[in-house]
């Protein structure tokens, strides 16, 4: 089996192809990766010796062509992933998101291959802290961000091409993941390796917004199921169970690192912030047969602080920068 896996280089993809490597050796791995900010090769120096690596974009109609091609499957991660970076530039999210989503179903079209589609849970906007709900496959989309929108968007073209094309497509829309290789701009790395600095945690206003967090591992245990056992053309919701409130995240945090409660700073709140995610992944659950392997957040959270702490080379060269992009919003 020729997989190709798009967004290779970044956080979910990389551990994805180190999954790939280490559990499914019947598996030939292609990563195309366009190696922006949020890539870096070195993710997948462990497994370098087993894979092939195309430097290129998604949106790159030719090479995206001749790479389907040659592929019996693809798993498309490629994307722009920062809610806060849309907000500041939304264009390359319609451009790799939308665009490059587009060009690969054009491909995947013509050449009958199969296609999983990564998405996020965020394409259904978010919950009330009073609401009992989680989301599930039927509910509305009602993006509220550049960068959710612009998933949603592809999410929908996927749906298209199957019902119009007889493209065969999965799609999976996840919780937010955490674990090794995530980029030091999102929330928990952040966190860890401000701890490690000696620096507060910074926590968008009130921090009471509620993410439902899934190791890395399991998420991508999970689009292995799909692609295995999942019924062509369906949505399967991924989610651990584990809703927990920015505030409790820092705070496990700094017991962790052994340092007070109430050592972490508010800052400016991020526009338009959803307030609540979470899922309901029964149809994974009883129809797959999946279960995550991580089912405690604490241990989790403390293996990811141990990952950090040893490889500071990985994260080092990118901290000034991010924190210096922070201060320009007050965040
Ligand atoms: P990431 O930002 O860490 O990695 C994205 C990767 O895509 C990088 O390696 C980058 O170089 C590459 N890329 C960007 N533009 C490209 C282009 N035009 N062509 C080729 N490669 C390009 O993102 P992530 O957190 O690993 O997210 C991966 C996928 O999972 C995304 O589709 C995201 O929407 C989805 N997702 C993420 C989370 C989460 O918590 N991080 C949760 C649910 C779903
Ligand atoms: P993030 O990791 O950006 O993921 P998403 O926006 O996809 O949920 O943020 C997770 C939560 O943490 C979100 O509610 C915003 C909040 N947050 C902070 O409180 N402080 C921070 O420094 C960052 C980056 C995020």
């Amino acid at each position: 089996m020729r997989m190709l896996i798009t967004g290779g280089a970044g956080f979910i993809g990389a551990n994805f192809v180190h999954q790939a490597v280490r559990e499914h050796p019947d598996v030939r791995v292609t990563v195309l990766d366009a190696l922006t900010y949020a890539g870096d090769r070195s993710s997948l120096a462990p497994v370098a010796d087993a894979i092939t690596f195309v430097e290129g974009s998604v949106a790159d109609a030719a090479l995206v062509d001749r790479l389907v091609g040659e592929s019996d499957a693809v798993v498309h991660f490629a994307a722009e992933s920062h809610n806060d970076n849309s907000l500041n530039d939304p264009s390359p999210f319609v451009e790799t998101n939308l665009v490059g989503t587009y060009t690969l179903l054009e491909a995947v079209r013509k050449h009958g291959v199969r296609y999983h589609h990564i998405s996020t849970d965020e394409v259904y906007g978010d919950l009330a802290l009073d609401d009992p709900a989680k989301f599930t496959p039927e509910t509305p989309y009602n993006p509220s961000s550049p960068y959710s929108s612009t998933k949603a968007g592809s999410d929908l073209l996927v749906r298209a091409w199957v019902r119009s094309f007889g493209v065969q497509a999965t799609i999976s829309n996840c919780s937010n993941n955490y674990g090794p290789y995530q980029h030091i701009e999102k929330f928990i790395p952040r966190q860890i390796t401000n701890l490690i600095d000696g620096v507060r945690p910074k926590l968008y206003g009130a921090g009471l917004n509620v993410r439902d967090w899934i190791h890395v591992e399991d998420h991508n245990s999970a689009v292995w199921a799909i692609l295995d056992r999942g019924r062509i053309g369906e949505t399967y919701l991924i989610g651990a169970d584990g809703e927990t409130n920015n505030l409790q995240v820092v705070q496990t945090l700094l017991e962790v690192f052994g340092r007070d409660a109430d050592d972490f700073d508010h800052v400016n709140d991020r526009p338009g912030h959803d307030m609540r995610y979470a899922i309901d992944a029964s149809r994974l659950r009883d129809e797959l047969g999946w279960s995550p392997g991580f089912t405690d957040f604490r241990t989790g959270l403390e293996a990811t602080v141990d990952w950090y702490r040893g490889h500071e080379a990985w994260w080092r060269p990118a901290k000034a920068a991010v924190e210096a992009k922070y201060a320009q919003t007050g965040q």
